[in-house]
């Protein structure tokens, strides 16, 4: 069985949809594909059925990092049971999870950088404008995930 990963952001233009491409990227990378499904969406409707944001897309074109065009999505109240872990790039996004599936009583949210030795979030360049601070921040917790999950995925 695949184990199902979904990234969580504010508007699913930035943040969320660069850790879904670098995560796939980086699976490819391990020949992990088969293993997982990934996605990502947003807790705002504000950007539903937008496109990448321009900037987020000049970066991963930068670091040679893949994309499918997309449209922004919004996270549902049913889609706890479609997926084994909603990993949220800052602490609005794990709140905002926690109430919209009334808990977590499968324990499946968690926040990115916590998978790293320095938990903390992922500030969103949609406000701050650094692009290439997100990068970074995103690309190390989602090594501090695979890590994770394949040690994880080990012991089953
Ligand atoms: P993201 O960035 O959550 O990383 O996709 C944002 C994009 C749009 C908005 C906020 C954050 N917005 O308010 O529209």
């Amino acid at each position: 069985m695949k184990t199902g990963i979904m990234f969580v952001c504010l508007g699913n233009i930035c943040r969320s949809p660069t850790a879904e491409f670098i995560f796939k990227d980086m699976i490819k990378k391990h020949v992990l594909s088969r293993q997982y499904e990934v996605c990502s969406a947003g807790t705002s409707g504000e950007e539903e059925g937008n496109f990448l944001h321009p900037l987020a897309a000049a970066k991963l074109d930068e670091m040679k990092i893949p994309y499918a065009p997309r449209r922004a999505v919004v996270l549902k109240k049913s889609d706890y049971g479609s997926y084994d872990y909603f990993i949220g790039m800052d602490e609005g996004n794990v709140r905002y999870m926690r109430r919209l599936f009334s808990g977590d009583g499968e324990g499946k949210v968690y926040k990115l950088l916590d998978f790293t030795d320095t938990p903390r979030d992922v500030a969103d360049p949609w406000y701050t404008g650094n692009f290439d601070t997100a990068f970074d921040d995103i690309e190390y917790g989602l090594k501090g995930l695979l890590n994770y999950l394949e040690k994880v995925n080990k012991e089953i």
